[in-house]
């Protein structure tokens, strides 16, 4: 146990895999099967809230985004919306902004959202595993992932890796579900649990994924022990701001 009331976990485990290999790939496919109602379903089922979200992330990291050179990563970047908000509160300041994610399909709706945009500086996209990232240590300003941390097989091992691939003095910025307390807490679990699965199995077509969701924030580690997890894997400053009474919250990490 990690003393903080739930069992240590070593990252995602979908139903039916029994090693983070083939998590990893449960995790894949199943990206992959609601990838064509992904952003439509996420808009519903928020409230919209998400786009808040992610344009607060953008904003805590302006200092970084004014910078000419800077280089951006945003991992898990599924449909681009995380990559475009970071995109637009860069304005035309900043070099490069990538999003990566290893799913085709997902990445499929991100360059076709991106070609769409009016916006004439585009963000790049790669497919690839965080877990083994295809760029040189010390290559990034800032690392970020929205909605996608809390599905990686291997939590610490994706630290390291976000870690590796920053350079000194960069920052990583983790938006991910959180678990409300008191009241709130309580009318949001129903809401979570009960509903949006229902939902979301109905209106995408594809059951499984939207049972997945709620049972990956209930194993999530709580925030004290994703801090402390962070920390170990080499990030001197290492802090969570809650979003909307705790639904979500950012984990910011800065490395010595
Ligand atoms: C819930 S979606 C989030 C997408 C987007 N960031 C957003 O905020 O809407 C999670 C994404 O993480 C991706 N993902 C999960 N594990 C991954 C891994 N090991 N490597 C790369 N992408 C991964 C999935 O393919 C999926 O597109």
């Amino acid at each position: 146990m990690s003393g903080l009331g739930k069992p240590t976990v070593v990252g995602a485990a979908p139903q039916g895999a029994s090693d983070p290999r083939s998590a990893g790939r449960a995790v894949r496919e199943m990206f992959t099967s609601i990838a064509p109602r992904y952003d439509l379903l996420n808009h519903l089922l928020s409230f919209n809230v998400d786009r808040v979200w992610w344009r607060r992330t953008a904003r805590t990291f302006r200092h970084i985004l004014a910078r000419p050179e800077a280089r951006i990563l945003d991992l898990c970047c599924g449909t681009g919306d995380m990559t475009f908000a970071l995109r637009r509160q860069a304005g035309t300041n900043v070099a490069q902004i990538l999003g990566a994610d290893f799913s085709h399909a997902m990445l499929q709706r991100a360059t076709a959202k991106a070609a769409a945009s009016e916006n004439g500086t585009r963000p790049g996209w790669i497919e690839a595993d965080a877990l083994n990232l295809p760029f040189p240590a010390g290559y990034f300003d800032l690392v970020t992932s929205a909605f996608g941390f809390r599905n990686l097989a291997d939590y610490n091992a994706g630290l390291r890796e976000i870690a590796r691939v920053l350079r000194p003095g960069g920052e990583c910025g983790i938006l991910d579900f959180g678990e409300p307390k008191g009241a709130t807490g309580s009318l949001y679990r129903i809401y979570f649990k009960q509903v949006l699965p229902r939902v979301g199995t109905l209106l995408s077509g594809v059951r499984g994924p939207y049972a997945y969701l709620p049972a990956s924030v209930e194993r999530f580690p709580e925030p004290g022990e994703m801090l402390a997890r962070m920390r170990q894997a080499g990030f001197a400053e290492a802090n969570w701001t809650p979003y909307t009474f705790g639904i979500a919250g950012l984990y910011r990490g800065k490395l010595a």
